[in-house]
Order: structure tokens, then sequence, then C-alpha cells
């Protein structure tokens, strides 16, 4: 196993953290290496002339989190890949375990969210960053649902299950991981996640942001179609209700404006963010095609909504409320075939 440790200014952790993965490894086959980029406060020194060998990777200046860990990866020579933080939040002592779990499991993960996990030295404010950040990527990410601590820094995994092409931004080298590799099984251990030893943490409002971003481009484009869905579905409800209350428009006409108006907020949504800009054709034309495409859907909701208002009475906004589920399932099936060529 190689056991990989990024470190920027970790000097005093280290060279408690080095003697600690020795004792309890003990036997094992594991090689540690740092990657160290030229911390200021001497960490690599530590890692050199500890009295563990550890291989150590210096690289010129701070350039983040997981591109750090991405150059452990290329540099280890162990078929199981580890990676741990150097401030002691991570316990050493759970190594021979994660070790032992990854000959039989793909992925290991030592997670802060099971039966028997505990979590110390967190403020109110990081344990609920933490919590919303993994439930975003379990809400987002269809592969990652059952996982309870998507973010962990520390886990292990079958060197064969690396994906190829990581993207070396930001601090969530797992998340990559667990979404593009060619992992089939996966174990959570719990541990007890102890405050940093020593030393800050490098975690700032720029991971933060860079983390959203992150999860947005691992969701699958079902779950982003349909948060536009039911944005649209708001916009569409809101505009019949003004139409029709506030300027008194008949159903029908406002109904139809009300479709317009949606299907313009959508297809722009759609545009940037579901398909990423991968339009088959210009601007008009896409747009044109969208409506073309979805006109079934708009069809389908605009007579649903008639009918429940006229034949049945039913109050305008919820005739077209239920017009918009109706018409919804019809909308996604044509416009991921028809005005982007989305092919998963
Ligand atoms: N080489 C290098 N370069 N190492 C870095 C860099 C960098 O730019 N930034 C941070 N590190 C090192 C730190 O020295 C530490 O050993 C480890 O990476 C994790 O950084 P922390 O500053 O301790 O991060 P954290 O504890 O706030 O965040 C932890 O929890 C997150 C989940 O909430 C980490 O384990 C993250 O990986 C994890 O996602
Ligand atoms: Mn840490």
């Amino acid at each position: 196993m190689s056991i990989i440790i990024p470190t920027y200014n970790e000097r005093e952790n280290l060279e408690e953290l080095l003697p600690r993965i020795g004792s309890s490894m003990m036997d094992l086959d594991y090689e540690v290496i740092v990657v160290d980029d030229s911390s200021p406060d001497g960490t690599a020194d530590v890692a050199l002339s500890g009295e563990l060998p550890a291989r150590v990777i210096i690289r010129p200046e701070r350039s983040g989190l997981s591109s750090a860990v991405l150059d452990g990866f290329r540099a280890a020579r162990g078929d199981i890949l580890c990676v741990m933080d150097a401030d002691l939040q991570h316990p050493p002592e759970l190594l021979p375990e994660l070790y032992r779990m990854a000959l039989s499991y793909d992925v290991v993960i030592a997670s802060r969210y099971v039966k028997g996990s505990s979590l110390e030295g967190w403020s109110l404010f990081r344990k609920l960053l933490s919590k919303g950040s993994i439930l975003l990527a379990r809400l987002l990410i269809p592969r990652v649902r059952g996982i309870r601590d998507t973010s962990s820094g520390y886990f292990a995994l079958r060197r064969e299950c690396l994906p190829d092409g990581m993207n070396p931004r930001g601090f969530k080298i797992l998340l990559e991981v667990l979404v593009k590799g060619n992992w089939s099984s996966v174990i959570e251990l719990p541990y007890a996640f102890s405050p940093r030893r020593s030393g800050r943490s490098k975690l700032g409002i720029r991971t933060i942001a860079s983390y959203l971003l992150q999860v947005l481009e691992l969701s699958s484009p079902f779950l982003r179609f349909a948060l536009v869905g039911a944005m649209g579905t708001l916009v569409n409800l809101l505009s019949l209700w003004s139409m029709r209350y506030l300027l008194g428009l008949g159903h029908e006409l406002a109904s139809a404006i009300a479709i317009e108006i949606s299907l313009m907020n959508n297809f722009m949504l759609n545009d940037l963010w579901t398909f990423r800009r991968k339009r088959r054709g210009g601007l008009a034309r896409s747009l044109l095609s969208y409506h073309v495409t979805n006109s079934m859907g708009v069809a389908t909701q605009f007579v649903t909504s008639a009918l429940l208002h006229r034949l049945l009475g039913l109050e305008s906004v919820i005739s077209q409320f239920v017009g918009i589920i109706f018409g919804f399932i019809v909308n996604y099936l044509m416009s991921r075939r028809l005005v982007w060529w989305w092919d998963e």
C-alpha cells in the first residue's frame, strides 16, 4: 500500500504522524509518500530526516490538494493507494484496517458519518458545511447515493479503479474517484475524527466554491434537467397567476403565454447548464428545434390544463400544474435526443 500524505506547513504534525504510521503498520508491506509544496516551515526536512523512511516529492510552489494527491498517485508503487491528511485528524491506527479491507473491496473510505464514527473539534458551521456538501453530492450524483462520506480525505482504493483524466482542481479527490472510477464494491469504516493537532486548515471559501462547481460538473444531466424543470414550473405558475389574477386574462390565453415564458426560461438554463452548450445548431436553430421537440409536451400541457379548467371546473393554477406534470416527461425524452446530443 502506498500512503500518500499531501502537506503544506505541517511540520509538527508530521513529526508525530510518521512514527505513528510506522508503529501501526508494523511489518505490513507499505511505503509513505509525502507530497510537499515547499512548505516554508520546513515540512519536507522532517519527512526526509525522520526515522521512518518516507519518499518525498517536493513541488516548487503551492499548487493545491488534489493535484498533490494526483502527483502522489503517479509516483506510487503500491497496488493499493491510500490518502490521508498530515494533521492527525485521520488516525494512522486505522491504516491496517484500510489495508486489509482494500484486499477485498475496491474502495475503502474512512468515514465520519457511519455508525460508530465521531467527529470532534469542528464548529457547528463547519459541520453544516460538510453535511450540506455531501447531501448535495448525493442528491445530484446518482452513483454516490448510497455513500455517507463522499468527501472524506482519508481513503484507500485499488490502483486499477483509478479513472484516467482526473481533475487536478479543488479538494475533492474522493468524489471524483467515486464518480468516474472503475469500482464495483465500496465500504465505509467508522473512525474518530479528531481536532487538528497544530497549524491551520487550508480549506477556504474558494475551496467551497470550487466544490460546488465540481458537484454540478459531475451531476447527471437528467437531474439537472429536472431541476431546471422545477424552476420552470414555478416561473410558469407564477406567470399564469399574475396574468389571471392581476391582469384578468382568460385561462387559455394566460396558459399559452405562461407556457412560452417558461419554455424560454428552460431553454436558456438547459443550454448553459444541463447540456453545456453542446448544441446541434446555432442559437436560432436550437431555439426553434427546442420548440418543435417540446411541442408534444406543450400540447399535452395546454390541452390538459384547458380541459381540467373548462370541463372539470378546476382552478386555473391547479389545472396548469397538472398539465405541466404530464408534459414534463414527454419533453425530457425529446430534448435530449433532438436538440442536444447527450448520449449517456
Ligand atoms: N501539497 C499540498 N498542497 N498539500 C496541501 C495543500 C496544497 O496546496 N492544501 C492542503 N494540503 C494538505 C494539508 O497540509 C493537509 O495535510 C491536507 O492537505 C488536508 O488539508 P487540511 O487543511 O487539513 O484540510 P481540511 O482538514 O480542512 O479538509 C479535510 O476535510 C475535507 C472534508 O471535509 C481534508 O481531508 C479534505 O481532503 C476533505 O475533503
Ligand atoms: Mn485536515
